[in-house]
């Protein structure tokens, strides 16, 4: 097992945004998040990367990762591409790139790590000089990965990365998400769009009202009555 969640819970002041959250990925796999607005799944996300303080067992191969900061969790490989991007919109898209190589030593292997960043999104390479608030949504999107891959991550934390974005660009980016996974690198991708995450992801869990309602196999939640209903609109 890679990750591990036993009873993962966080509350913003008096307000639970996750209680109880139970759930493991395996290496290399691929692990959807879905659920309705507010449900908790950037809260989720932001736990794992410790960029928001839990309580309950957060393990990454049997070592918790609970009193870690942010930066050694990363340091751990586990790299956060969260909601919004969180770009810096002057700056080059390679120095975006770079800044998710900061706390790397490994000059050569950072080298080959950004060839790969361009061979899955050719487009960053033809636009490295170009200052990122000048490119399109989907083509921030493209860079807000590749910077989480520049992080050289086994776990990939992917918030809503297709929100916003034209069909033919999040096309590419779940075609390139799942070139990542086989890879060999895990990932866990919040996403709203269940057709699109029930297609490429491994095995989902279902989060509501900060809780796990259902989880199984893409193949298990696609046939379920519920999920075909709620988030698939079919039914
Ligand atoms: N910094 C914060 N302070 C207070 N409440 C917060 C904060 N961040 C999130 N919340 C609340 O926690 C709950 C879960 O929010 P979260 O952002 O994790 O949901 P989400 O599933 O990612 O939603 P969305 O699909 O809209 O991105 C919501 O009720 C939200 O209002
Ligand atoms: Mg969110």
């Amino acid at each position: 097992m890679l990750l591990e969640l036993r009873n993962l819970s966080v509350s913003y002041g008096k307000a639970v945004a996750l209680e109880n959250v139970s759930l493991r990925i395996d290496e290399g796999e691929f692990v959807a998040v879905l659920g309705p607005n507010g449900a908790g799944k950037s809260t989720l996300l932001k736990a794992i990367s410790r960029s928001q303080p839990s309580t309950g067992t957060l393990t990454l191969r049997g070592q918790s990762l609970q009193g870690l900061p942010a930066h050694a969790v990363v340091g751990q490989g586990i790299c956060h591409c969260p909601e919004g991007r969180r770009l810096f919109p002057e700056l080059t898209v390679l120095k975006n790139l770079m800044l998710g190589a900061y706390l790397r030593r490994d000059a050569s292997a950072v080298a080959t790590d950004l060839k790969t960043v361009y061979s899955l999104f050719p487009i960053l390479q033809e636009r490295a000089e170009q200052v990122v608030s000048t490119l399109s949504g989907g083509q921030q999107q493209m860079v807000a990965i590749g910077r989480a891959l520049m992080g050289k991550p086994s776990l990939l934390l992917l918030d809503e990365p297709s929100v916003g974005i034209a069909h033919r660009l999040k096309i590419e980016i779940f075609d390139a998400i799942k070139r990542i996974q086989q890879g060999g690198c895990a990932i866990l991708m919040a996403e709203q769009d269940a057709q699109s995450a029930l297609r490429i992801a491994d095995r989902v869990y279902v989060l509501e009202h900060g809780q796990v309602g259902r989880e199984g196999t893409s193949a298990e939640l696609g046939a379920d009555d519920y999920i075909r209903q709620a988030y698939l609109g079919v039914g």
